[in-house]
């Protein structure tokens, strides 16, 4: 079988998810797009969280936990209700640079061990 460099679906993945944060900076986003952002990365984060269990990835917990983290947040930002377009430009701004360090480290770590394992 033909290996390829990269696992499709997580870079699918990864590009909606950077679409969405880019939403919410948007002027007139509303509450909606935070809630797509929510069930989006959630749908993500347990797809690779089901990869790491089938798999036995010995990092699953630690980057069980960084999931966790964004979770966090976006569960805060929900409870919060409307916010300031100057909040949510700040919000999208930090969430892309976490996105980013995350789809560059830990997540290139996991695509490497799925790859090897030849699984995806
Ligand atoms: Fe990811
Ligand atoms: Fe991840």
């Amino acid at each position: 079988m033909k290996k390829t460099s990269a696992i499709l679906w997580q870079d699918a993945q990864h590009q909606v998810l950077f679409e969405i944060l880019d939403m919410i900076a948007e002027p007139n986003a509303g509450k909606d797009v935070l809630r797509h952002l929510h069930d989006y990365s959630e749908q993500h984060f347990a797809l690779e969280e089901r990869y790491m269990i089938a798999l036995d990835y010995p990092m699953t917990a630690s980057h069980i936990k960084a999931h966790d983290r964004f979770r966090q947040e976006i569960s805060s930002l929900l409870e919060l209700g409307e916010a300031d377009p100057a909040f949510r430009a700040a919000v999208s701004t930090f969430l892309t640079e976490w996105l980013k360090r995350h789809v560059l480290g830990i997540d290139k770590d996991l695509e490497a061990f799925i790859l090897a394992a030849d699984l995806k």
